[in-house]
């Protein structure tokens, strides 16, 4: 069931995502060649408190740690640890917060230190990605007109789409309905309504598409080995242009 917000809970949703973005620029002055991904999820854990909401992730289904960190072929739900961050790589973070009860949930791939032109372009790519599928995000538009237009973006750039994962609606819940994939054919999938609230975040592969799962039973890398990012925003549908509330 997918539940439509009040414009109260719209507005508790964008001081949680404000919190999530803030957090992000919080990060962002650390992320340099030598830090541990055990201190990014440290830095967000105290910020995200600082700021009187509660890290979504930890303990969400067991996950341990408050942020994802994935590097480089690791796609998501890379666990925070002693890996240190070098020169060259990339890394996603994917992070929330409950605020009053509301969730936010957002993810974007940095850049440490100096990265190839290739790397940059698949980044680059992922985040258009996003935006060429909020542009179907209003009323008069379905589900998966959103996915489809991800997933033409992507493939037009010679980037394959993970399609194991998906987006989801959010609210008082991290998942709630619906599931949206990064990929399908449009005019298909539930009709756009005011007040729906959507997580929509594509994973982008440099190679192939297939995914496999680590040893740790969390963190998702590209079988080929090739490069992988993500992009995520929280927004809400309205009358006309959606609202990104991870900002
Ligand atoms: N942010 C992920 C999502 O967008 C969820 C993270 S799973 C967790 O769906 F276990 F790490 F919380
Ligand atoms: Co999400």
């Amino acid at each position: 069931m997918i539940t439509i917000k009040s414009h109260r809970e719209i507005e508790l949703m964008r001081m949680a995502g404000k919190i999530v973005s803030d957090t992000f620029k919080e990060i962002a002055k650390y992320l340099k060649p030598g830090i541990t991904t055990n201190e990014i999820n440290e830095i967000a854990d105290q910020y995200i408190r600082s700021q009187g909401a509660i890290p979504s992730f930890l303990n969400y289904e067991g996950y341990p740690k408050s942020v994802c960190v994935s590097v480089n072929d690791e796609v998501v739900h890379g666990i925070p640890g002693s890996r240190i961050l070098r020169d060259g790589d990339i890394v996603s973070l994917d992070m929330g917060t409950i605020y009053k009860g509301y969730q936010g949930d957002s993810a974007k791939t940095f850049a440490v230190g100096q990265i190839s032109p290739e790397a940059q372009k698949l980044i680059d790519v992922t985040r258009q990605c996003f935006y060429e599928g909020i542009k179907f995000a209003k009323p008069g538009y379905r589900l998966h007109d959103i996915s489809y237009a991800i997933q033409k973006y992507a493939e037009d750039h010679g980037y394959s789409v993970v399609r194991e994962l998906t987006g989801h609606g959010i609210g008082t819940e991290m998942h709630e309905d619906p599931s949206i994939p990064n990929y399908g054919k449009p005019g298909t999938g539930v009709r756009l309504q005011k007040g729906m609230t959507l997580a929509i975040e594509p994973m982008i592969v440099m190679g192939r598409r297939n995914i496999r799962v680590l040893d740790d039973d969390w963190t998702v890398v590209t079988e080929d080995g090739s490069l992988a990012a993500h992009y995520e925003h929280t927004i809400a549908i309205t009358d006309t242009e959606p609202q990104i509330l991870t900002l």
